[in-house]
């Protein structure tokens, strides 16, 4: 599929969008693991997460969907059976890694394989600590990428400290540490979010905080089952709060999204780039904090993305990079050279589309520098099949003199199903209406330090 996109008139309208991706992945395998029945609402039915539903399914777990984003999943007390073939993870890393550390634990035989550019991101990030807690995994692919073969077993407790801040390995060797002997902890270099630790909670798996950037759990529990709604994507809501931010007088509200602390970086930078961005925490009964986000675009400028910033946005920074090319001077984005084992590479994919939209880049080992602001030109991109990488430029492609045209842009399904329907209202607006100002029920956004 081709995506068109044209300059966008002025944006002034409201959203929400669908359920977040992590927390999606996170809830279908706790609510399997629990001791009983689990309704799901604010299920995100993307690829990506219905790779996981159908993995869990192929484990022995029943689950339904009345609905495309309510899943009833039917928990069986750990226990899990061995799958009839191989598990296919699709594109999606965290399914596979947090099936490494689920399956790790299991005494049977599974192998989990996945899409081409799955085919080729790094796995040895989980199969170090897995082995070390016991595991038999094997990576097939060279330079240890998927498949994966996983013959689990016995595990024992360790305490990992982890080279790199990623919450997939958290949770990888979190799950694992469930199916472990004692004690299981993991030290991160910096934070990474913490859903997986929050819903432990929430199902009431045990777990302890030994000192900051640690997380421990005990081995043996059985989660309780829970209802859990599940917040909207504050990584997809960061296209269009973006595309607001960067037109001055844009505006844009968006409802019903996840505002927990380990992922709203994204807001401190758009309003260090001079938006104006306010939040208001609308549900505290929930594990997971939602509410509502604000933002009024503003000329923007140029700013510096680095160090312990970057994990909680790792996943923003397409859309980031795009803005930098409409602020006025330089951005700079360092110590992000996870971009380039995501999906694709996602540094080499930025700088490329935004050179071919006319935009001065430096493409970094780590990262990009980005001279702003650029008069983008409208043109035919890649998507490079990522997701992000296609959602971006069509932010891009709505400040563009001419069309823009995103090729390869099925990947978008992946994580955001109906995006291309937000699209072509913030083209074509036919409902949008103006929305009523709530500024003065919300707080000023969270300013994270760069
Ligand atoms: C995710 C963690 C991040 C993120 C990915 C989802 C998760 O990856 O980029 O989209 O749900 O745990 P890393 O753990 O590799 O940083």
């Amino acid at each position: 599929m081709e995506l068109r996109v044209k300059r966008a008139p002025r944006i002034d309208t409201e959203i929400s969008v669908p359920g977040d991706k992590s927390i999606s992945h996170r809830a279908a395998i706790i609510a399997a693991l629990s001791n009983g029945i689990c309704t799901l609402r604010g299920f995100l039915p993307s690829e990506d997460c219905m790779h996981t539903v159908n993995a869990l399914r192929a484990l022995g777990i029943q689950i339904d969907q009345p609905e495309p984003d309510v899943l009833v999943v039917h928990g069986k007390k750990r226990v899990l059976t061995p799958p009839a073939h191989d598990i296919d993870c699709g594109n999606s890393g965290t399914t596979m890694r947090l099936l490494a550390g689920l399956l790790a634990g299991q005494t049977f035989e599974s192998r989990l394989v996945g899409d081409a550019s799955l085919s080729r991101r790094p796995m040895d990030r989980v199969i170090a600590p897995l082995r070390q807690m016991g595991a038999n995994i094997v990576a097939e692919g060279p330079e240890h990428t998927p498949p994966l073969r996983i013959h689990g077993g016995s595990l024992k407790g360790i305490h990992y400290r982890s080279p790199i801040a990623s919450a997939q390995v958290k949770s990888a060797i979190l799950l694992a540490g469930m199916f472990a002997k004692g004690k299981t902890t993991i030290d991160e270099p910096s934070v990474s979010r913490n859903h997986t630790e929050l819903i432990f909670n929430y199902f009431l798996v045990r777990t302890a905080k030994p000192e900051d950037g640690c997380i421990s759990v005990f081995g043996g529990q059985i989660p309780e089952s829970r209802d859990f709604d599940i917040p909207g994507d504050l990584s997809s809501a960061a296209f269009w709060l973006v595309a607001a931010a960067a037109q001055p007088g844009g505006h844009l509200l968006v409802r019903h999204v996840g505002l927990n602390d380990t992922r709203t970086a994204l807001l401190g930078v758009l309003v260090r780039m001079g938006a104006q961005v306010r939040e208001a925490i609308e549900d505290v009964d929930q594990l997971e904090h939602r509410g509502v986000i604000e933002v009024t675009g503003a000329p923007l400028k140029g700013t510096v993305i680095q160090g312990k910033e970057v994990p909680m946005l790792i996943d923003e920074l397409p859309a980031l990079a795009v803005a930098g090319a409409l602020a006025n001077g330089t951005t700079i984005i360092r110590h992000a050279a996870e971009l380039r084992v995501k999906e694709t590479d996602r540094i080499a994919a930025i700088a490329h589309n935004l050179r071919i939209m006319g935009v001065q880049v430096i493409e970094m080992t780590d990262g990009l520098e980005i001279h702003g602001p650029a008069p983008l030109r409208g043109a035919k991109l890649a998507s490079f099949g990522d997701h992000r990488i296609a959602m971006a430029f069509a932010i891009a492609g709505l400040f563009a003199d001419g069309d823009t045209i995103i090729q390869d842009a099925d990947c978008i399904r992946t994580s955001y199903p109906g995006f291309e329907s937000v699209l072509e209202e913030f083209v074509s607006p036919k409902r949008m209406t103006s929305t009523t100002p709530v500024i003065g029920s919300l707080s000023p956004a969270r300013l994270e330090e760069a």
